[in-house]
C-alpha cells in the first residue's frame, strides 16, 4: 500500500496565519503539522509517500521535508493541485499515477492522531475503509448514519449535517482501493453546494457499491484547521510530551 497526503487548500480560516506559509506547515507543538500524518504511516509501514499540495506557499514543502528521509519514508513525491480549493477528491485524484495499480492510505494533512493504523493496512483487501471517530461538534464533518438492523454497515454519509444521525465523525483518515480514480471522475462539484469535489460523495459510492466498511479510530484525533482546534492538537502534543 502506498500513502498520500492531501496538503493542498487555502486555510482561509487560519488567516492571517496562512498568509505566511502553507497551514500544513504551521507549528504543532514541536513539529509542522504534516510531520504527524507522515508518522502516521510510517508507523503503519507505509513509507512511499505522496504529498498534494497547492497555493501560494508550495515551495516551503521541499525545504521543509526535503526527500523525506528522516521522516522515515523511503520513497517522497509531490503533486500540484492547480485549483487549490477543488475539494479534497480533486486533491486525491492527483495521486492516480502515483498509486499505480496499487491501494492508498490517505491522510489529510491537518489530521493528528496518535492511533496506530498498521492493523487495518495489513488486512486491507480492496474497497474501502474509513476511521471514525466520537466528536462533540459532529456538524463540521461527515456523518455516517448506521443501518438500524446491522450497525457494522454504513448506509449513507451525510456531510455537515445540520442533524446528524450517529454521534461519530468521518475522520481524514482513508484506505481505498484503486477503484476510487473512478469513482472521484463521477463525483460532482455541487454534491455540497460548494463546487468541490467531496471525499464524502466518494465514500457515498464505495457505501452503494457495498465495498465501505468502517473502524474506530483508537486514539487522540484531531483536525487543525480552526483557531479552535490547533490550539486544541497544540495543547494534546504538548501534554503527551511532557
Ligand atoms: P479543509 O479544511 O476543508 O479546507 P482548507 O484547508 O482549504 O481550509 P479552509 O476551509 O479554512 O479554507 O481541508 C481539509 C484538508 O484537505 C486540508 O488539510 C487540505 C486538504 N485539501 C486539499 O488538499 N485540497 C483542497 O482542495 C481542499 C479543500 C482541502
Amino acid at each position: 500500500m502506498k500513502g498520500v497526503i492531501l496538503a493542498g487548500g487555502l486555510g482561509t480560516r487560519l488567516y492571517p496565519l496562512t498568509h505566511v506559509t502553507n497551514k500544513h506547515l504551521l507549528p504543532v507543538y514541536n513539529k509542522p503539522m504534516i510531520f504527524y500524518p507522515i508518522q502516521t504511516l510510517v508507523n503503519a509501514g507505509v513509507t512511499d509517500i505522496l504529498i498534494v499540495t497547492s497555493g501560494p506557499h508550495v515551495g516551503h514543502f521541499l525545504g521543509v521535508l526535503k526527500n523525506g528521509k528522516e521522516l522515515g519514508a523511503t520513497h517522497l513525491e509531490y503533486a500540484y493541485q492547480e485549483k487549490p480549493d477543488g475539494g479534497i477528491a480533486d486533491a486525491l485524484s492527483l495521486a492516480q499515477d502515483f498509486a499505480d495499480k496499487d491501494s492508498i492510505a490517505v491522510i489529510l494533512g491537518d489530521n493528528t492522531t496518535d492511533a496506530d493504523i498498521s492493523e487495518p493496512v495489513k488486512r486491507f483487501k480492496d474497497g474501502a475503509v474509513v476511521f471514525l471517530k466520537k466528536v462533540p461538534d459532529l456538524k463540521r464533518f461527515g456523518v455516517p448514519e448506521f443501518d438500524p438492523k446491522n450497525p457494522k454497515n454504513i448506509i449513507e454519509i451525510e456531510e455537515k449535517p445540520a442533524n446528524p444521525k450517529s454521534e461519530y465523525a468521518v475522520t481524514g483518515v482513508y484506505l481505498y482501493d484503486n477503484n476510487v480514480f473512478d469513482y472521484i471522475k463521477k463525483c460532482d462539484p455541487n454534491f455540497a453546494g460548494r463546487g468541490e469535489l467531496e471525499i464524502t460523495e466518494v465514500n457515498n459510492f464505495y457505501i452503494k457499491a457495498k465495498k465501505l466498511s468502517w473502524e474506530e479510530l483508537n486514539g487522540h484525533w484531531s483536525d487543525a484547521g480552526t483557531f479552535d482546534s490547533l490550539f486544541m492538537a497544540n495543547d494534546y502534543w504538548a501534554t503527551q510530551k511532557k
